[in-house]
C-alpha cells in the first residue's frame, strides 16, 4: 500500500554506518527517541590502535540487519509502520557508507518505505535536537569529532555557513594519536579524558594553536608537541601530559567558539560530537556560555559520539520537507554540508 504523509506522529528509523559503529534508532517528530542502538566496534579495531576500514565495513555487513531489528524492536514499531528510512550518505568511510546506504535502498525498495539521506555532520548539528529542549535559528554549531572540528552557524534547516574548520587533524584525532603516543589505547578520547581528571593542567605549557585573524584550527602541531615532550621533555606523570594537552585542546575550542558567538552576534551555541563528551570540555563551555549570556545546546553523552538517534532526527526535517531520494542514491566519502 502506497504510503501518505499524514499528521499522526512521523517515525523515521535513522541509520549510521559511516565510521565503525553499527547504530540505528526509531525517532518520531524529530525529537522523541524511540529506540537507540549502537554496536560498537572498538574491541575489533583496539588492537591496531586506530580504525581498519575493510574490518569495519565486514562488520557492518554482520550487524545491520541485527541492530536495525533490535531498533524496531525496543521502539515497539515494525517497518510497515515506518513514515521513512534515513540513511547517512557521508562523509566517512566509503566501504561502511556502502553497507548502511545498499541496506536501507533495500528496504525502502521492498518494503515501499520513503528515503531520505542525511549527511553525517547535519546530524551532528542535529544530535540536540530530540529532547525538550531545541535551540531556536540562528545558533552557533560547534562539531568535535574524530573526523571534524568545525564552526557553523545555522540560520535554518539547510542553511549552514561554514565559518571554520580544521586545516589538519580534528580534535578527536588529535586525542586519539596522543593516546597512542602515551600508550593508552583506542579511542583515546575516553582515557585521555580520565587521566586528565586527575593531573595538573598546569604542569606542561603545550602550545595554543588560536591562528588569529581565523576561526580555522589546527591540532597537528600540538600533537607533535607532545610526541617532542615525550622524547626531549623532562619525565612527568601521564596524568599531568593528559590533563596539560587537554587544557591546550579545550583552551584553543573555547577561544574560536567564543570569537564565532560575538563575530556573529549569536546568542545560542549547540555542541555536538565525540569529543563534546570531554568533561573539561564540556565545563569550560559551560562557563563561557554563561560570561557570554548564551543559550548552551549540548546531548546526552550517548549522544555526543557516533549514533542514529541524530541521522533521524535530522532526516526528520528531509522528510517533512518531502525531500526523498532515489535508489541512485551512492555514499560519498567527502562530502562538504553546503
Ligand atoms: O563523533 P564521533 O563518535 O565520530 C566521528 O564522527 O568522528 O567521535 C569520535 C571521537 C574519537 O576521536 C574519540 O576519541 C573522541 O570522539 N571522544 C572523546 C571523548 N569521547 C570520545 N574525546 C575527548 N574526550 C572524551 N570524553
Ligand atoms: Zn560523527
Amino acid at each position: 500500500m502506497p504510503r501518505v504523509w499524514t499528521a499522526m506522529a512521523a517515525l523515521i528509523l535513522g541509520i549510521d554506518t559511516s565510521c565503525d559503529d553499527t547504530s540505528a534508532a526509531v525517532v518520531a517528530d524529530g525529537k522523541e527517541i524511540r529506540s537507540n542502538i549502537v554496536s560498537s566496534q572498538e574491541n575489533i579495531h583496539r588492537k591496531y590502535g586506530g580504525i581498519v576500514p575493510e574490518l569495519a565495513s565486514r562488520r557492518h555487513i554482520e550487524m545491520i540487519w541485527p541492530v536495525v531489528d533490535e531498533a524496531l524492536r525496543s521502539a515497539e514499531t515494525k517497518l510497515d509502520l515506518l513514515s521513512a528510512i534515513a540513511v547517512c550518505h557521508g562523509p566517512g568511510l566509503i566501504g561502511s557508507l556502502l553497507v548502511g546506504c545498499s541496506f536501507a535502498k533495500a528496504v525502502s525498495f521492498a518494503r515501499d518505505i520513503p528515503l531520505v539521506s542525511v549527511n553525517h555532520l547535519e546530524g551532528h548539528i542535529f544530535s540536540c535536537f530530540p529532547g525538550v529542549e531545541q535551540p531556536d535559528f540562528p545558533f552557533l554549531s560547534l562539531i568535535v569529532s574524530g573526523g571534524h572540528t568545525s564552526l557553523y552557524r545555522v540560520d535554518g534547516f539547510g542553511r549552514y555557513k561554514e565559518l571554520g574548520r580544521t586545516r589538519d587533524d580534528a580534535a578527536g584525532e588529535a586525542y586519539d594519536k596522543v593516546a597512542k603516543l602515551l600508550g593508552l589505547g583506542y579511542p583515546g578520547g575516553p582515557a585521555i579524558d580520565s587521566h586528565a581528571q586527575q593531573g595538573n593542567p598546569g604542569a606542561i605549557d603545550f602550545p595554543r594553536p588560536f591562528l588569529p585573524e581565523s576561526l580555522d584550527f589546527s591540532f597537528s602541531g600540538l600533537k607533535t608537541a607532545v610526541a617532542n615532550y615525550l622524547k626531549y621533555g623532562h619525565p612527568v606523570s601521564v596524568n599531568d601530559i593528559c590533563a596539560s594537552f587537554q587544557q591546550s585542546v579545550v583552551d584553543v575550542l573555547v577561544k574560536k567558539t567564543s570569537w564565532a558567538l560575538r563575530k556573529e552576534r549569536i546568542k545560542r551555541l549547540a555542541v555536538s560530537g565525540g569529543v563534546a563528551a570531554n568533561s573539561g570540555l564540556r565545563r569550560a563551555l559551560g562557563r563561557l556560555a554563561a560570561e557570554e549570556e548564551t543559550e548552551m545546546f549540548i546531548p546526552p553523552l550517548q549522544l555526543c559520539t557516533d549514533n542514529a538517534v541524530m541521522i533521524a532526527a535530522a532526516g526528520y526535517h528531509h522528510y517533512m520537507m518531502r525531500k526523498t531520494v532515489g535508489l541512485d542514491l551512492n555514499p560519498v566519502a567527502y562530502l562538504p554540508l553546503s
